[in-house]
């Protein structure tokens, strides 16, 4: 069964915990896919852990376009929501439409997802979900503004937790089908949970979200660097330089081909 938005409001309701897992080409989308993850985000993260860049700012909406089709063509079951890179939706109603309907008709991506909750992001959601356009918010730690914020735990004082806690409100208000809590207390991340009817996918907020997400080179061992709340299960580094270096051992001594 294809995964839609109906089912994964249903899984909050049902108390089932969602999967979330990040991709951005077409074999690790098949990997993800047959595992049954539920959600696979083509996260603007790929910017850093893909492409080398040192934030998420450089990557440009192509290049996201690029890689979410990548993604969709290995996908048959899990919803797949794609990230508007920064700069391609913070100017006005006008360009996030533009920019969001490009990304549904050239990738076959599901959703997009967009950071913040300002009022101008509010109105933003409004007008994307009134013409048909699923949108994923994402408050908390939002790297697009990495440059203000840092990319340390947000929500730490009472007036910050309270900002964060309306901010997510007024995006399941403005139609937002599901919400990214990113690095904050766990008891803030569960208050926000408990009040909205939309699943929380967190990260980095603890366990009480309707489900978690991990970028999948942290999950799989293979970033050079990862957030202090992220969880490698496996160490595919270490993995691949021996895969390599018995290549290499087995070509200098005649052993292959
Ligand atoms: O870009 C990304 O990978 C994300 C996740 C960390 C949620 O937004």
């Amino acid at each position: 069964m294809a995964i839609n938005i109906q089912y994964l409001i249903q899984a909050k309701q049902q108390g089932r915990s969602l999967i979330a897992l990040t991709a951005w080409d077409y074999a690790i989308a098949q990997v993800l896919d047959g595992a049954e993850v539920d959600i696979i985000l083509v996260g603007d993260s790929l910017a850093m852990v893909a492409l080398g860049h040192k934030t998420t700012l450089p990557i440009t909406l192509d290049e996201m376009i690029h890689h979410g089709a990548a993604v969709c063509r290995g996908v048959k079951r899990a919803l797949v929501v794609c990230d508007l890179p920064f700069l391609s939706y913070q100017e006005s109603i006008s360009q996030a439409i533009h920019s969001a309907g490009r990304v549904l008709k050239e990738t076959g991506v599901q959703a997009v997802k967009l950071e913040g909750g300002h009022p101008a992001v509010i109105e933003t959601v409004q007008q994307l979900t009134a013409i048909g356009i699923p949108v994923m918010g994402h408050v908390g730690l939002t790297p697009q503004s990495v440059h203000s914020l840092g990319y340390r735990q947000q929500g730490q004082t009472d007036q910050d937790a309270h900002r964060i806690t309306s901010e997510a409100i007024a995006l399941q208000e403005a139609g937002a089908f599901s919400l990214v809590l990113e690095h904050l207390p766990a008891n803030l991340a569960a208050q926000i949970t408990a009040k909205l009817s939309i699943p929380t996918i967190g990260i980095g907020a603890g366990p009480h979200c309707d489900g978690q997400v991990l970028v999948t080179t942290d999950l799989l061992g293979l970033s050079a660097k990862q957030p202090p709340f992220a969880k490698s299960y496996l160490n595919l580094r270490q993995m691949i330089t021996e895969a390599v270096q018995e290549f290499s051992h087995d070509v200098k001594n005649g052993q292959f081909p």
